[in-house]
């Protein structure tokens, strides 16, 4: 049970952490904190925090946990906001969807190190939505969330905010920050990337006003994560550009191969890729059915 919580940068998952532990009952007060006052506004509203600090600090000040929920690029910054306020003892987490510069950015914030009291995490679960209005309770419910130790790491700070994601009904695994974000530009960052690519060169047709009315339930799949929040994207593919252009640079050269299969009309080559992929996706849908 975490007696006072504090929730810095009051978005989208900011916002359903604090839900998802006030309907577990794992948390006495809640306050918060958003440099946007529409976020505070509408988390006082909504019930998700109990006070909207007047700064990170203030918002902090009373916290025996905080959890960073901001852009991955902002995190030095709300970082630095935060450090001033802390008690004596408190422990900060946070929810970025990339890792390495998480704790590159927290060191530089905290004077070169990461601190033993710093747990980094991030909660596999989301939507293409953004803001606290779009927060649900149980959003992190059967989903993983990814902890990432550290050379200082403190144990008890890590059990805590393990209890912490157990306590929305999340399962906790742990990972080494390089690997996660190999993983994850795999998975997440380079799918929404090529996602919003593809929307746009669609835009950019001459018929574009064709096209769209006359998409169907494939296109809204696969398109459905460019309506993903632009910043934060912009955010987590800049944070993880090694990784990320690696990936694109094999998938650019798979599509040169397709394409130049396709000139050569070598269609049952073609059908192999497909078939190969269509057999990779059923084996990853029976491991998480
Ligand atoms: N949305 C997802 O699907 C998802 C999933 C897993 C992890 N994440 C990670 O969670 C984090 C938050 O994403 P979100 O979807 O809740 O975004 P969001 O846009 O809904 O909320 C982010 C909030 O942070 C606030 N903010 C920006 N700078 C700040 C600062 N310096 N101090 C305090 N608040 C600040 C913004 O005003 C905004 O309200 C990101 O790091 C993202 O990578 C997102």
């Amino acid at each position: 049970m975490i007696q006072q919580l504090a929730i810095v940068g009051l978005g989208l998952i900011g916002g359903s952490l604090a839900r998802s532990l006030r309907s577990a009952g794992f948390v006495g007060k809640i306050s918060g904190y958003d440099p946007d006052p529409a976020q505070c506004e509408a988390a006082l509203k909504l019930g998700v925090i109990d006070r909207a600090g007047t700064s990170a600090a203030d918002a902090v000040a009373l916290a025996d946990l905080v959890v960073l929920s901001v852009p991955v690029l902002h995190t030095v910054e709300a970082m630095r906001a935060v450090v001033p306020g802390l008690k004596v003892g408190a422990i900060v987490t946070d929810v970025g969807s990339t890792k390495q510069s998480v704790l590159r950015d927290v060191a530089t914030a905290c004077g070169g190190e990461v601190p033993a009291w710093f747990v980094a995490g991030h909660p596999i679960a989301g939507t293409e939505k953004s803001g606290v209005a779009n927060s649900q309770p149980a959003l992190f419910k059967g989903h993983r969330v990814i902890i990432t130790p550290h050379a200082k790491q403190d144990l008890a700070a890590k059990a805590q905010v393990l209890a912490m994601w157990e306590a929305c009904g999340a399962r906790v695994v742990e990972m080494e920050a390089a690997r996660h974000d190999a993983i994850f530009a795999a998975t997440s960052h380079l799918p929404h990337l090529l996602a919003y690519s593809f929307v746009d060169m669609l835009d950019r047709l001459d018929h574009k006003h064709e096209i769209f009315p006359n998409a169907g339930g494939g296109f809204r799949d696969f398109t459905r994560i460019a309506s993903s929040s632009p910043r934060m994207w912009h955010d987590i593919v800049k944070a993880n550009k090694e990784c990320v252009s690696e990936l694109l640079a094999k998938q650019i050269e798979d599509l040169q191969k397709l394409q130049s299969l396709m000139a050569a009309d070598r269609w049952e080559e073609v059908q192999h890729i497909f078939e190969r992929a269509r057999a990779a996706r059923e084996r990853y849908l029976a491991q998480i059915e």
